[in-house]
């Protein structure tokens, strides 16, 4: 039964669509049931108990589809809430971390790597913990960048003003002697090119989303579940937020119209804006 049912995937918004687009890639018959939580991104400035509560609450609006995992495609949901999810769910919940710090550790040859991601990934410690436990001799240096997010949700990747953004939010990390940067946020990889142009060409940027879909591949292989048949799946999206910008931004980077339906949160404890 488990073969047929979808993966689930989750975000604060549109940066989980890097994720969802690397599954789509390497596991082309799986289908995708997608939560943008747009209405309350970004999540990075807020505490991680808002965190945890708003992945909650999107966790269980997920699971009324019955999906045959969760994937958190958040590094600030990751960080707040992937024990806490795993524990309470039947099915395996992955997160973006450990896929990231593992991609990192392969490619760094200096052993000497860079994470951004928001305040609340950065404050987390997440990354560190996860390179030094695969990795005890790692230099890590970690910095947050919060201005970036914003952009994405805009859907402004590559203009004037995003450059210049990009390079003020990374003058101090592009000074570091690194030879691959975590791009430590699900949404970084929209604005790879303006990274990748301060940072320069010595440096490798790490996106957790390849190893994520590697470790979605690897969990149903084991346990019997991945998707069979020729059909092509119909992936299903929901976004709490402004359905129109959601609809283009999804469409630009995944190259396709998707089904969408928005959501309206009902106001409840923590659950309306909170800012
Ligand atoms: N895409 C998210 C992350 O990976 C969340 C960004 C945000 O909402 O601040 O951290």
């Amino acid at each position: 039964m488990f073969v047929h049912q979808a993966i689930a995937i989750l975000d604060s918004g549109v940066g989980g669509l890097t994720v969802a687009k690397e599954v789509m890639r390497q596991l082309p018959r799986e289908k995708i049931i997608y939560f943008g939580d747009t209405a309350r991104a970004p999540y990075g400035p807020r505490t991680p108990e808002q965190v945890r509560f708003f992945t909650e609450q999107i966790v269980d609006f997920l699971i009324q589809f019955h999906p045959k995992m969760v994937v958190i495609a958040c590094n600030t949901a990751t960080a707040a809430a992937l024990d806490f999810i795993s524990d309470k769910l039947p099915i395996p919940v992955i997160g973006v971390i450990h896929p990231g710090a593992r991609a990192a550790i392969s490619a760094t040859k200096t052993g000497h790597v860079g994470v951004i991601g928001t305040v609340g990934t950065i404050q987390s410690g997440a990354y560190l913990a996860a390179l030094k436990e695969l990795s005890p001799y790692i230099e890590v240096i970690s910095e947050a960048c919060p201005d970036l997010v914003p952009l994405v949700e805009r859907g402004e990747f590559d203009t004037d003003h995003t450059r210049d953004v990009v390079q003020r939010s990374l003058s101090r990390m592009s000074q570091n002697d690194i030879d691959c940067l975590i791009l430590g946020c699900t949404h970084y990889p929209f604005l790879r090119k303006a990274i990748g142009k301060v940072m320069g060409p010595d440096v490798k940027l790490i996106s957790s989303a390849d190893e994520t879909a590697r470790e979605i591949s690897t969990v149903l292989y084991q346990k019997g579940q991945l998707a069979r048949g020729m059909e092509t799946p119909i992936h299903q999206f929901f976004c709490s937020g402004d359905e129109v910008k959601f609809r283009q931004i999804a469409r630009e980077w995944l190259g396709e119209e998707i089904h969408l339906t928005p959501i309206v949160w009902h106001v409840g404890r923590m659950a309306d804006d909170g800012r």
